[in-house]
């Protein structure tokens, strides 16, 4: 898994309870998500189209950072299908994992369309490779 993103967390991402607002961190991670699979499948119309279970396995406090890590788990026709897990950068204490996240590569008229990907890219090799 390549964790790739950082976040600082600051008062504006807290719950009541003084602890990450969990809202916060799934916002983050779909956004991870959003831009890994526009990345991989080279295509803006990608969405999300589902969530698997979320586990929050522990918490996060003001000043903590944190990194999101994203994997591949398949390749589908229009899909990709991804993981993720988000832990604490000092401690790797793991703060949630998402098994499985579903991105839909869209043509223009928003209905799926075959992406024709099998495996993942570099964004250095497809530059060398021109
Ligand atoms: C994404 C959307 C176009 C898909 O429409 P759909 O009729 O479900 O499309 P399909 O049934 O052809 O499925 C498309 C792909 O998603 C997969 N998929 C759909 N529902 C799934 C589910 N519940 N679990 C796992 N995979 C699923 C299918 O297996 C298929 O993958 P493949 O092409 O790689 O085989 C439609 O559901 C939609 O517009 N949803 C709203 C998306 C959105 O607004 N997201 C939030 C903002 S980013």
């Amino acid at each position: 898994m390549n964790f790739h993103t950082r976040k600082w967390i600051k008062p504006e991402d807290l719950n009541p309870n003084g602890t990450l607002f969990g809202g916060r961190l799934l916002e983050w991670i779909d956004e991870e998500a959003a831009l890994y699979a526009i990345i991989q499948l080279e295509n803006q119309r990608t969405v999300t189209k589902y969530m698997s279970e979320i586990n929050f396995k522990s918490s996060a406090k003001k000043g903590d950072i944190i990194e999101i890590g994203i994997a591949p788990k398949k390749f589908g026709n229009s899909s990709l299908t991804l993981a993720c897990e988000v832990r604490n950068k000092m401690t790797r204490e793991v703060i949630i994992t998402v098994d499985t996240i579903i991105m839909v590569s869209l043509g223009d008229n928003g209905k799926p369309i075959a992406h024709g990907k099998t495996k993942i890219e570099y964004v250095k090799d497809r530059l060398t490779d021109e």
